[in-house]
């Protein structure tokens, strides 16, 4: 026996700590186990270790934010409670795009792993068909590590860095195929909003949404060695969805991607403009720029390149009021793989001009054995080894339906836009 675990001792809070190894071992099997496990992290925050090696239930929020040096070693099973209502109610609000969450973990220098599990009973609300809380949040924190931890069945997001720089996500497995064998849908697997410094590597994800997206401000990203079965893509953005405020999706890296049955592979989506200065559907300014997908393998991608400069807006408003999101200094080096269209494999569907867009090492090939690649607005064209034509379709949807849309040239006296004449056959 370990000389530290003699000094044990059962706190009524329901947790027993070790004072020398500075552990906390969490008993579990209580109807909330939400408190004992908020106790052991208060105990054994600067610079112990809460274990979590039993099932815990968790059914009333967890607002842990002001965690310092400390370790989280879930070896056991997280089940969140399937209350639709307690969470819908009482969920920690995140002001952005109504998301909630069960769990804020914040602070500086947390680290999580163990191999366990976080079961969000998401079953509950799919067959409900409404969303719920996103498990847990990284929120307002720094230095965080999550690696080896399973998540399955979110009843939305899985997880949402949020605020926070120097994050990394490794070797996360996420599945939230609902039982019956059907796609849950809105389960991202990653949102990164206003956060810096993050890292999403080594993972295999089975969901219904975006793979990972970068919501506004997400600076300085690694997205690296992912398997996404079933998703909407990497994506940047959406963006640009409120008039007046600025987002900013810049130095990110996508690297050694394999996309399989996905709606999209590699995505960028930005809102066109609006007429009204108090817009909540686009409008909004700033900046995609610095992006590099590479290694991007498709298997059966709706269309593997999109990017969509007049997301969720109309032909006519983008005509006449151009995206105030600026698209540029975006690269795609060795894309291939396959589609499901018959032969669109590239959609590039700017309403301003987008600048600086290179493609080395593309193969991408549609159902019919051929390709085309469609590009609006595209500044120059010299630098794809793809031809483009002109105006294409792109995949519009972020709900649950795969709509499409069509899109036509844009003339404008004050900026060049440049298109293509013909499409080509790849064999
Ligand atoms: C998650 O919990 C649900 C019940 O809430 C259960 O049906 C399902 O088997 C669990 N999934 C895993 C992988 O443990
Ligand atoms: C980033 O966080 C990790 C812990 O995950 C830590 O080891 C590292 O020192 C941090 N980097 C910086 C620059 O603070
Ligand atoms: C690419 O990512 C996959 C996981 O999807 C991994 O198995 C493989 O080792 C990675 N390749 C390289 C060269 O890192
Ligand atoms: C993004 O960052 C810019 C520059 O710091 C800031 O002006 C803007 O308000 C931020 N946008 C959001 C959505 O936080
Ligand atoms: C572009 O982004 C990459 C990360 O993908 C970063 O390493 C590089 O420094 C950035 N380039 C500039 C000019 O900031
Ligand atoms: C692209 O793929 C080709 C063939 O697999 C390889 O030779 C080349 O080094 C790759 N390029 C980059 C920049 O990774």
């Amino acid at each position: 026996m370990a000389p530290f675990s003699i000094l044990k001792f059962v706190s009524i809070l329901g947790f027993a700590v070790s004072a020398l190894a500075a552990t906390c071992e969490v008993a579990g099997g209580t109807s909330d186990d939400g408190p004992a496990i908020a106790a052991a992290l208060s105990t054994c925050n600067n610079g112990g270790t809460v274990v979590l090696d039993k099932t815990y239930t968790l059914a009333t929020v967890l607002q842990t934010t002001a965690l310092n040096n400390v370790a989280i070693q879930l070896t056991g099973t997280i089940k969140l409670s399937p209350e639709i209502s307690y969470w819908k109610a009482s969920g920690v609000q995140l002001t952005y795009q109504s998301a909630y969450t069960a769990w804020t973990i914040g602070g500086s220098g947390i680290h999580i792993y163990g191999g366990g599990t976080f079961n969000a009973s998401g079953d509950t609300w799919y067959a409900a068909g409404t969303t719920g809380p996103i498990p847990w949040v990284i929120y307002n924190a720094k230095n965080v590590l999550v690696e080896n931890i399973n998540m399955v069945q979110s009843p939305f997001w899985h997880n949402f860095i949020y605020q926070s720089s120097n994050v990394t996500f490794n070797n996360i497995n996420l599945n939230s195929i609902q039982t019956d064998g059907s796609q849950a849908q809105n389960t991202d697997g990653w949102d990164i909003y206003r956060s810096s410094n993050v890292a999403i590597t080594n993972s295999h994800i089975i969901n219904g949404d975006d793979c990972v997206s970068l919501k506004p401000n997400s600076t300085n990203v690694l997205v690296q060695n992912l398997y996404c079965q079933g998703s909407h893509g990497i994506s940047m953005g959406s963006v640009g969805q409120y008039a007046g405020v600025q987002d900013i999706i810049q130095n990110v890296l996508v690297k050694n991607i394999t996309m399989v049955n996905a709606e999209n592979g590699a995505r960028i989506k930005a809102f066109g403009g609006s007429s009204s200065s108090t817009s909540t559907t686009g409008g909004g300014n700033g900046y995609v720029q610095n992006i590099t997908f590479q290694d991007f393998k498709c298997d059966a991608v709706t269309l593997p390149i999109v990017i969509d400069q007049c997301y969720e807006t109309s032909t006519s408003t983008c005509a006449s009021y151009p995206s105030k999101v600026l698209i540029n200094d975006i690269h795609y080096i060795n894309v291939t793989g396959t589609g499901t269209k018959s032969k669109e494999v590239v959609s590039m569907v700017c309403s301003d001009v987008c600048e600086d867009i290179t493609a080395v090492g593309t193969s991408l090939v549609g159902t019919s054995g051929s390709s085309e690649y469609y590009c609006t607005n595209i500044g120059s064209l010299t630098s794809l080894d793809f031809p483009c034509s002109v105006a294409g379709s792109v995949v519009s949807s972020s709900k649950s339906s795969t709509t499409t849309k069509k899109t036509t040239t844009k003339t404008t006296t004050t900026k060049t836009s440049t298109t293509s004449t013909k499409t080509t056959t790849t064999t």
